[in-house]
C-alpha cells in the first residue's frame, strides 16, 4: 500500500545532518538495564541508511516520563550503549552517530514549545519521525520541528504505517482487538476509535479496574483513574449501541501489595477491600484465548498484568500465545506487549509486531547545564557542521457491554453527578 507521506527516498540525505525523532522508549529493570530492545534495533533500518547515504544522523528521544526535569534513571545512556554496539558505530558526541540527552528533561518538549522546536530544528538540516509509538504526542521533537524542517517517515514508521493500514483498512473478521495497560486515559480515545472497527474489544490490565468500577463492581484497592469513570461510561455505552461487546475480566489474580514478592490470591470479579488485582485470571485467560483464536484480524496493545513480576504474568503469557496461535493476521504494539511476546519468545509467529541558534532562553531553566540541550546542539553544531554545508548549525460473568444495565443506570447517576476532580491515580 503507499505511503502519502515523504519518505526517506524523497530526501537528499548526502551532507545533511538529519534529526531523527526515535522512541527508545525501552523497558528496563529496576538497575536501569535494558529488557528488550525491540525499539532500538527497530530503529537500525533508518539510522544505517541515512549513514549509508552520507547523511549524520542526530538523534531524539524520550524515555520515562521525568515531568520536565533531570531524573539520572531516565537518561538515554543505556540506550545510547545498546544503539552503539547494534550499530557497531560510536554514538555519541563526534563520531557518525549523535543522541541528544532524554528530551523531556525539558518541559519544553511536551508543552511543543515553539522556541525549543525551532532550537532543535536548528542543529539539522532534515527531519524524520520514525518514533511510531510516540507520535500521538503533540510534543516539539514529534510535531514542532516537523513544521519547521523538510521532513519525511523512516523506515519503521512507513512499516508500522503498512501494518496498522492493513488492519483499519477492510481487516478480515471477525477483528478483535486486546487492550491492557495501566491507565485508561490513555486508551479511552483508542476504543472510541476501535468501536467503529473491531467486533469485540478485550480489555486487560490497570486499566481494567476503572471498567469494572464504572460498572460497580469491588475493586478493593486496585488501580482506578476516577476521573475517568464518566468517560468510561460514555465508552461503554456507545459500544453498547453500536452492538460491540467489551469484554472485561471476569475472576483476577490478586496481593495485598503492589511488590513482585506479593502473594498472589485468586479472585472472582469482584475484588476483596483488602486486595489489588494484579493479573487476570485463569477464567478470564481462557475466555480471552477462545475470542482470539476464532479472530482474523487481532489488534493487541498493553499488557493484562504486572507481566514484569513471574507471578502476575500468566495472564500475559497466556495472551501473548493466544495472540501467536492465532491463524489470523495478528499486530503487536506497544513496548510493553512487544516486550511480553519477546520474553515468551513468540515474535517469530506474530504477523506483525512493531513495536513513535539554539535558544539558550529556552533551554536556560534546564535544571543541569551539563544536560542543557544547547550544550548538546553546540557540540552537535561543532561535530556535525558539514564542510559542504554552508548552512551547517545546528468478566464468572465475562462482562459484556452491552446490555450493561448497571452502566445505563450509572449514566443517569453520571449525569446529575456534578463533574469529578482530584487527581489521576497512576
Ligand atoms: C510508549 O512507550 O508508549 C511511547 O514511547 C510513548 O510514551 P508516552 O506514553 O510516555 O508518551
Ligand atoms: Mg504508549
Amino acid at each position: 500500500m503507499e505511503l502519502d507521506v515523504p519518505r526517506l527516498d524523497d530526501l537528499q540525505l548526502r551532507g545533511k545532518r538529519v534529526l531523527v525523532r526515535v522512541d527508545f522508549n525501552v523497558p528496563v529493570d529496576e538497575k536501569g538495564a535494558i529488557t528488550d530492545d525491540t525499539r532500538i534495533r527497530a530503529s537500525l533500518p533508518t539510522i544505517a541508511e541515512i549513514i549509508a547515504k552520507g547523511g549524520k544522523p542526530v538523534l531524539l528521544s524520550h524515555f520515562g516520563r521525568p515531568k520536565g526535569k533531570v531524573v539520572e534513571s531516565m537518561r538515554l545512556t543505556a540506550a545510547g550503549k545498546r544503539l552503539a554496539e547494534l550499530l557497531k558505530t560510536p554514538v555519541q558526541k563526534a563520531g557518525e552517530c549523535l543522541l541528544l540527552e532524554n528530551l523531556r528533561f525539558h518541559p519544553e518538549e511536551e508543552a511543543n514549545d515553539p522556541v525549543f522546536a525551532k532550537a532543535l530544528a536548528l542543529s539539522g538540516d532534515l527531519f524524520v519521525n520514525d518514533a511510531f509509538g510516540s507520535s500521538h504526542r503533540d510534543h516539539a521533537s514529534v510535531c514542532g520541528i516537523a513544521r519547521l524542517l523538510p521532513s519525511a517517515a523512516g523506515r519503521l514508521m512507513e512499516k508500522e504505517i503498512a501494518a496498522f493500514r492493513r488492519v483499519l483498512v477492510e481487516p478480515a473478521q471477525p477483528f478483535l482487538a486486546i487492550l491492557g495497560g495501566a491507565k485508561v486515559s490513555d486508551k479511552l480515545k483508542v476504543v472510541d476509535h476501535l468501536l467503529e472497527k473491531v467486533n469485540a474489544i478485550l480489555v486487560g490490565g490497570g486499566m481494567a479496574y476503572t471498567f469494572l468500577k464504572a460498572q460497580d463492581h469491588r475493586v478493593g484497592k486496585s488501580l482506578v483513574q476516577e476521573d475517568q469513570i464518566d468517560l468510561v461510561l460514555k465508552s461503554l455505552m456507545k459500544a453498547e449501541r453500536m452492538g460491540i461487546p467489551i469484554l472485561l475480566p471476569e475472576d483476577h489474580v490478586c496481593a495485598t501489595a503492589f511488590a513482585e514478592n506479593s502473594k498472589p490470591i485468586p479472585s472472582g470479579v469482584d475484588i476483596d477491600d483488602a486486595l489489588l488485582g494484579l493479573d487476570i485470571g485463569p477464567k478470564t485467560a481462557a475466555t480471552y484465548r477462545r475470542k482470539i483464536l476464532e479472530a482474523k484480524t487481532v489488534v493487541w496493545n498493553g499488557p493484562m498484568g504486572v507481566f514484569e513480576w513471574p507471578s502476575f504474568r500468566a495472564g500475559t503469557d497466556a495472551v501473548a500465545h493466544a495472540v501467536a496461535d492465532c491463524p489470523g493476521y495478528t499486530v503487536v504494539g506497544g513496548g510493553d506487549s512487544v516486550a511480553a511476546v519477546e520474553r515468551a519468545q513468540l515474535t517469530s509467529r506474530i504477523k506483525r509486531a512493531p513495536c513513535s541558534p539554539a535558544s539558550r532562553s529556552s533551554c536556560a531553566s534546564a535544571p543541569d547545564p551539563a544536560n542543557s540541550l544547547v550544550s548538546q546542539l553546540q557540540s552537535a553544531t561543532a561535530d556535525t557542521a558539514c564542510p559542504s554545508c554552508k548552512n551547517a548549525r545546528s468478566s464468572s460473568r465475562l462482562r459484556s457491554s452491552p446490555a450493561t444495565s448497571r452502566a445505563s443506570a450509572r449514566r443517569s447517576r453520571a449525569r446529575k453527578r456534578p463533574a469529578r476532580t482530584g487527581s489521576t491515580s497512576t
